[in-house]
Order: C-alpha cells, then structure tokens, then sequence
C-alpha cells in the first residue's frame, strides 16, 4: 500500500496519445498490484457533459464562458473524483487537466497566469504531468476519422498556438515526451518515470538497502 495518493497527469494537443498512454500506465500499475484509477476531463459530470455537447457547434460559447465551463467541471471533477481516490492511496491517472485549460484557452487569448493561479487554489498539485509532444497536422492526422475535414482545418493553425504554450511549461514535475515515438516506447518512459517517483516518495519498502551480493556466488 502507498503512504499517500498519487497524481499522475497526462496531457497533449489532439490526437497525442493521451489517452492511449493513461489506459497503458493504468493496466501495468495494475498489473504490480498497485490501486489505480482513470479519470479524464473534460469529466463524465454534468457540467463536462454540457462542454462536450457545447463543443460540437464550434462558436458557441466565448473564449471566457468556455474557460467558466471548464473550471466548474474541474471543481465537480476534483470533489467527486480526485480527491477520494487520493485520500483512499490511489495512484490516480489523470487525462488531461488544468494545463490543458492553461494551453488551450491561453491560446484563445485568456491570461495564462491568471488561469493558472485559479486552479491551484483548489485543484490537488500532481505528483507527475507528463507532456506529450507532437506536430498539430500530426496530432490531427491521427484522429481525422473523428472530425470533419474543414473543422480540422480550422482546429491546426490553432493547436500550433495550444502546442507553443504546452511546450512552455517547466518545472520539476513537467515531463516533456516526444509523442512521435512508438506507442511502447512511450509507455516504458512514462512508466519507468512513474514509478522513479512511487519509489522515491511512497514505496518506503522500496529504499531498504538492497541484501548484500553473496560471498559465494554459485557456480
Ligand atoms: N505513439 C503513437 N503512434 C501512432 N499512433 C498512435 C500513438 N499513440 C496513439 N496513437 C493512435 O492515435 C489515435 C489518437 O490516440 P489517443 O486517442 O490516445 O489520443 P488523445 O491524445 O487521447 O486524443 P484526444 O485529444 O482526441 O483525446 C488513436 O487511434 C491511437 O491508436
Ligand atoms: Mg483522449
């Protein structure tokens, strides 16, 4: 059992990986035993439902009501979610969270430290975001099945910005990831990363010294 919940984070423009790599991090925590659990925003809330349902007639909703959207899902999707697995020990796999908010709507000219600064006020620091780095066209092209060729036109020139602004990010917890990379590759380094970090903070068994090599190794 972990001392303390943990919060991994996983983040990207379209068509990254996102959700691909939490599923992967989530079956191999589960495979060690390990308590963990899924959740992605927008949530499967009534104020992330509405932001998908919002977000199907593009224009719809102002730069500033769509952020108002967004952190009501956040505040419902911490309460609801986030911290009961955290306060029960849970390895918690975030897709998405207020770094995308951050990104996307600080490309659409909201403030970014502004945005920033709402959120850690209320929303549970994480332990680990990973970033997941690709080319906007790239990102869109493996999803293109999903949307509409002209939407996807207009979506590219605006990713490239959300793209600028998630390559921004620094920190000690920020782990940028080439998302070009196979889909295994990805996994190994957000796992080894992962659990670099369980070992270090919430495995004490972890950080016993390793039993001494034998004096007489067999043959
Ligand atoms: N490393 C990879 N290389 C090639 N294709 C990939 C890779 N990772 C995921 N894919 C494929 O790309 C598509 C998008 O992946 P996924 O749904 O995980 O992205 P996402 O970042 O969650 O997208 P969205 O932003 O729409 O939620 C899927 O068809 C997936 O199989
Ligand atoms: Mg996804």
């Amino acid at each position: 059992m972990l001392e303390k919940g943990v919060l991994i984070v996983i983040e990207g423009i379209d068509g990254a990986g996102k959700s691909t790599q939490a599923k992967s991090l989530l079956r191999k925590l589960r495979a060690l035993g390990l308590e963990a659990v899924y959740f992605r925003e927008p949530s499967r809330g009534k104020w992330g439902r509405e932001l998908k349902r919002k977000a199907k007639e593009t224009g719809s909703l102002t730069p500033g009501q769509e952020l108002e959207l967004f952190q009501k899902d956040r505040q419902e999707n911490v309460e609801k979610n986030l911290k009961p697995a955290l306060k029960k020990k849970k390895v918690v796999i975030l897709d998405r969270y207020y770094f995308s908010t951050i990104a996307y709507q600080g490309a659409k000219g909201i403030d970014q430290a502004r945005i920033r600064r709402m959120n850690e006020k209320f929303a549970p620091k994480p332990d680990l975001v990973f970033i997941l780095d690709i080319e906007a066209g790239e990102g869109l092209a493996r999803i293109a099945d999903r949307k509409e060729k002209d939407v996807l036109f207009e979506r590219e020139s605006y990713l490239v910005k959300v793209g600028r602004i998630f390559r921004g990010f620094k920190g000690r917890r920020i782990i940028h990831i080439d998302a070009r990379q196979g889909e295994k590759d990805i996994t190994r380094q957000i796992y080894d990363q992962t659990m670099m970090d369980l070992k270090r903070k919430r495995f004490p068994q972890f950080l016993r010294p390793r039993s001494m090599p034998r004096k007489n190794p067999p043959e």
